[in-house]
């Protein structure tokens, strides 16, 4: 079922709950994928009801991004929704979601200073913010997020944990092409050619895993190799970070362990991809 009203969401979670049942939600900004349907198969698993959210959330991106190109089709999400067995889709307009005068903002400080959070100022507050409202508004008992984003899977981890919020946050597992490309809507945006170079970021992180598994534990050692390997594609334009991080404080290694996480930004043509691989 399709639902745009606050109220009428929050009415049908109470009745839900009355009855027993518990809730598992969704987050995302639609234009579904493999890596989004994994998320609502893990839902489904572990829940009895399951709520899909889709909102293209504008102030999580910053002004000269894709907000305005970023791909929609509420028609074929909603179609893929119910082949999945979806119990609700949320899918608010903005003005529902930020009426005239709203003026209030959940932001996390350390977690977000880093990787993503140093190229996109007030992205995370936006990401929290939404966030937060979401769950109160679907109040569910699980929630949600791919490991794609893992600085994000992170931060709202501590938002929970700091707000002392009643939900498990679930990290699912990071979905790939056959090929190695990490799953995102942005792929959209990648000429057939430009897809070619998009590999580049996922035969990086693998590349790396291998030296680290050959012995190699100088942080600095590896970022050059993957940096060296990225750049010798066509329609990279810009590396913004390669970063070996430690796996729950995000800050860069001296020393890479097992358990690390190598997490990485770049632009390929106008469409900036994120990756990452646990060691
Ligand atoms: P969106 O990019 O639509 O992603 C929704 C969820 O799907 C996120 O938890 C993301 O990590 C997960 N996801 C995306 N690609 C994936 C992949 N290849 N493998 C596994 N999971 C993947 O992330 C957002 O939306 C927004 O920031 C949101 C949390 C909805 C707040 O607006």
């Amino acid at each position: 079922m399709l639902i745009k009203s606050i109220k009428e969401m929050k009415e049908i979670i109470k009745e839900e709950k009355a009855k027993g049942k518990n809730v598992g939600l969704v987050p995302t900004m639609g234009y579904l994928h493999k890596g989004h349907v994994s998320l609502i198969r893990c839902s489904k698993k572990e829940n009895d009801i399951t709520v899909v959210s889709i909102f293209v959330n504008p102030i999580q991106f910053g002004k000269n991004e894709d907000l305005d190109k970023y791909p929609r089709d509420i028609n074929r999400d909603f179609y893929f929704c119910k082949e999945e067995g979806v119990d609700y889709v949320f899918y608010p307009s903005y003005k529902e979601m930020y009426p005239e005068g709203y003026s209030t903002y959940v932001e996390v400080e350390g977690l977000t200073e880093g990787l993503c959070g140093a190229f996109r100022p007030g992205h995370f507050r936006g990401v929290t913010t939404v966030v937060n409202k979401l769950f109160n508004i679907v109040n569910p008992d699980r929630a949600y997020f791919g490991k794609k984003d893992y600085q994000q899977f992170k931060v709202i981890q501590k938002m929970v944990k700091d707000l002392n919020m009643d939900v498990e946050v679930v990290g699912c597992p990071l979905i790939r092409e056959e090929d190695g490309l990490a799953l995102s809507s942005r792929n959209k945006y990648l000429s057939s050619e430009q897809r070619k170079s998009a590999l580049s970021l996922s035969k990086a992180l693998f590349h790396a895993k291998k030296l680290f598994e050959k012995g190699e534990t100088n942080p600095e050692k590896i970022k050059k190799e993957m940096e060296k390997l990225i750049s010798s594609y066509p329609y990279v334009k810009d590396i913004q970070y390669i970063e070996i991080i430690h796996p729950e404080t995000l800050k860069p290694k001296e020393k890479v362990e097992k358990g690390d996480v190598i997490a990485l930004a770049v632009y390929v043509g106008d469409t900036r991809l994120i990756d990452n691989i646990k060691l």
